[in-house]
């Protein structure tokens, strides 16, 4: 790069600007963005997988309306986020084919099951929860495209996290039996959302660059912490035990001290042994090959939209 290329970049990140597609940028920047992008995306249409497997046995019509709209505010989220990385040169069909091949992550977070209704009031309620505290930062971004995708999905994002809540409550509130299928699903989801934000920031290989490049606003630990200190009053309004006995309020700190992560569990998903890896990777290669139609069918539609406008 030319030393004023190089500068104008360092100029705009010092203060505090916005990258946008058609300026110049590292190699670097432009790679760890399409990687964390594509991934951002990936876990969003993975994660359509856990919750639509209740859409069918939602309790109540007024649940299933919700869960609906939840699964498709996903589907959306992830092609707004496949659009941004476009912009950095890399394709949606290239994405899906390193997907497919395992050549590019989703969250951990969803290779987990979902045995009971519980879990999808669970899932909002933590994994929602993690989700928008881990993407408003993000709606600062030093890439414009990234930052402007993330406002809209914040917004969609905290509704998933209210319906997860009051659902808990609901549960918890309920019979017995209610109460103790919300308890299990707090049990089994707890640690895994405190995972979603990453390994320690001791073994964060990528947060020192991407911090400096403004893409890392807050370290991994910092928005766990975070995370962990807007649960736990939660927690006890929705009378629900959060699975950790070494929880506790520390007015030095003021924040709250917890246990300690089980990373072995974290690497074992990473290296592909989660409960669910294959079969999260199996559904969506089957999905992609069942729309292949649809997409043959958009195709053929706009070739011929496009020479009617031609001619
Ligand atoms: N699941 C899978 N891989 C993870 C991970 C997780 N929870 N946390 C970290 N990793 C991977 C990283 O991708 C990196 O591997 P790579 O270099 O091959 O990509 C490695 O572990 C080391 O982690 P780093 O901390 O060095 O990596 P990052 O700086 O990228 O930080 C991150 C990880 C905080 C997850 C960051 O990538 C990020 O903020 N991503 C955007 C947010 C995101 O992807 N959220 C998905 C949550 S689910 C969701 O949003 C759906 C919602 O609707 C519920």
């Amino acid at each position: 790069a030319s030393t004023t290329e190089q500068d104008g970049f360092d100029a705009l990140i010092a203060a505090d600007g916005r990258i946008e597609p058609r300026d110049w940028m590292p190699d670097g920047y432009r790679k760890t963005l399409i990687r964390q992008i594509a991934q951002h995306g990936h876990s969003e249409i993975i994660g359509m997988q856990p919750e639509g497997n209740w859409i069918t046995r939602a309790p109540s019509l007024r649940r299933k309306a919700i869960l609906l709209a939840k699964v498709q505010d996903e589907a959306g989220h992830g092609l707004y986020l496949y659009s941004a990385a476009e912009t950095l040169g890399m394709s949606r069909e290239e994405m899906l084919d390193l997907l497919h091949a395992g050549r590019q992550k989703y969250s951990s977070i969803f290779n987990y099951p979902t045995p009971t209704w519980a879990d999808v009031a669970a899932i909002g309620w933590l994994v929602d929860g993690a989700a928008i505290t881990n993407q408003v930062p993000l709606t600062r971004c030093s890439y414009g495209p990234y930052a402007r995708a993330m406002v809209r999905i914040c917004k969609e994002e905290s509704f998933h996290q209210r319906q997860g809540f009051e659902s808990l409550l609901a549960l918890s509130n309920g019979t017995p039996e209610q109460h103790a299928m919300a308890q299990d699903a707090i049990d089994r989801w707890w640690w895994p959302s405190l995972m979603m934000f990453g390994p320690p920031d001791e073994n964060s290989p990528n947060s020192a660059q991407s911090s400096a490049w403004g893409i890392k606003r807050f370290s991994n630990d910092e928005l766990r912490q975070r995370f962990v200190d807007i649960c736990v009053p939660q927690a006890e309004t929705l009378g629900l035990t959060l699975p950790d006995t070494d929880l506790r309020w520390n007015a030095e700190r003021n924040h709250y001290d917890f246990g300690v992560i089980d990373w072995t569990e974290f690497h074992e998903i990473l290296k592909g042994n989660g409960p669910c890896n294959r079969q999260r990777v199996a559904t969506r290669r089957q999905a992609h090959a069942d729309g292949a139609w649809v997409r043959e069918a958009a195709a053929e539609y706009a070739a011929k939209q496009a020479a009617r406008e031609g001619s």
